[in-house]
């Protein structure tokens, strides 16, 4: 695993409201190689929270005016990310336990010894750097796949656009012909003025209009094609907007034509389906993935074959999708591994094996659930659920990107 160069130290926060035990809390901090930021009550800490990011927080739980569980309670939703040691010196079980489930790292007692604070402390600062080093490795995981789908999509894309760009030429070779008899012609009529070629010509012209047309509509599916890569390809970032997934499913379908086409015939069953909150570029990913997958599942056996893609409302509001095919089948022994990074059954070279285990990522990123039933020599279905946005007030306002961190 790769580890950040020279890593700024973490900043730990410190609340407790007696200067003396702030001076000891700050020594131990700075032992431990973090730099501390004191507050003497809640209300401090809460404005020093909401302008800094902290690894770690030793909060005293008897505050003056808030109480210390319940700046852990408003600290973990702000930072879910800081590791917060409970120190008190009016521990019971009830209390701890009640920490712990507001999400504590640990429950400390007063008075503490210095090196088993210190030890604690480290502990805590340590599991603070590995998920952040876990959450990068994700984020590199999510760009790495996204490049090898574009990769892979590259040849789809170039066949796409060869397709409309081989009657643009050709028809503007038919112009290019075309052009000068017509100009003779009208030249002559110039000259000699007869009614039965002036009828000719004006069909002529008529011919000319329509291959313009064709080539027009030609350019405009060259357009088309090259503004939906634009969109799959625009950079990560953590905005999310609302989404209609009939719209992201459609994309995804269009952009993995070139895999389906030879293969199978795609079966659309779309009922209503809640909006949901989440990022375009990411799901059309998610929904490409799949479909290349059921797309290179179908074996060339001359059977007809079918994706199927379905979308709907679940039995508790959330968003529904699906993603079929009538191919090979997933053997029982790989079923528990499809969502784990680098499980791929495909000749060294053709898969990378990241493709379900970015879906999964993606998926639980928007707080939904992915799940696959295969049955061997039949096909495979994966299933998505998200949750539904849910109307209020601000959400009947424009849609606006939002940062996911505002949130
Ligand atoms: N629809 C499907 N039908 C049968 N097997 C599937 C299907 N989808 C996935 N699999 C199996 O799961 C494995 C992992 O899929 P995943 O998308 O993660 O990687 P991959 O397709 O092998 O590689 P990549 O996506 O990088 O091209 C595949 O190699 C294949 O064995
Ligand atoms: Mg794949």
């Amino acid at each position: 695993m790769r580890t950040r160069a020279n890593p700024a130290p973490e900043s730990v926060l410190v609340v407790d409201d007696e200067p003396s035990l702030r001076t000891i809390l700050s020594f131990i901090v700075q032992r431990t190689g973090a730099v501390p930021v004191l507050a003497p009550d809640a209300a401090t800490a809460r404005q020093l929270a909401a302008k800094h990011t902290f690894a770690c927080a030793l909060i005293d739980k008897n505050l003056p005016g808030e109480n210390g569980l319940e700046f852990l309670k408003w600290l973990r939703s702000v930072q879910p990310g800081c590791n917060a040691l409970i120190v008190t010196a009016y521990g019971n079980v009830d209390s701890a336990v009640e920490a712990l489930r507001l999400g504590a790292f640990d429950y400390l007692l007063k008075p503490f010894e210095v090196d088993a604070l210190a030890h604690r402390l480290k502990l805590a600062l340590e599991q603070y750097r590995m998920r952040q080093e876990h959450e990068r490795m994700q984020a590199m995981l999510v760009q790495a796949d996204r490049l090898a789908s574009l990769g892979l999509l590259a040849a789809g894309v170039v066949h796409e656009v060869n397709t409309p760009l081989a009657y643009v030429l050709s028809n503007l070779d038919w112009l290019e012909e075309e052009m000068p008899s017509l100009r003779e012609g009208i030249q002559r009529q110039a000259r000699e003025s007869s009614g039965a070629e002036l009828m000719a010509l004006a069909a002529r012209v008529k011919a000319v209009e329509n291959t313009l047309r064709d080539i027009r509509d030609g350019a405009e599916r060259v357009r088309d094609i090259a503004r939906d890569v634009k969109a799959f390809a625009r950079n990560p970032d953590d905005s999310s907007m609302l989404v209609d997934l009939r719209e992201v499913l459609e994309a995804a379908l269009k952009m993995a034509l070139v895999h389906i086409r030879f293969r199978a015939r795609v079966v659309r069953d779309y009922q209503d389906v809640p909006l949901v909150r989440a990022n375009e570029a990411r799901l059309a990913q998610v929904f490409l993935n799949l479909v290349v997958n059921a797309a290179q599942a179908i074996p060339e056996d001359g059977c007809e074959h079918e994706i199927r893609v379905r979308l709907w409302t679940g039995p508790n509001g959330e968003a529904c999708a699906e993603v079929g095919d009538t191919g090979m089948g997933i053997p029982a022994e790989n079923m528990a591994h499809l969502f784990e990074p680098f499980f791929t059954t495909k000749p060294s070279g053709e898969g990378t094996g990241l493709g379900l285990f970015i879906c999964k990522s993606i998926v639980e990123a928007f707080e939904g659930t992915i799940t696959v039933d295969s049955r061997l020599g039949e096909g495979t279905t994966f299933r998505l659920s998200l949750p539904p946005h849910v109307q209020t007030a601000r959400a009947t306002m424009p849609l606006e990107p939002v940062s996911a961190a505002a949130q």
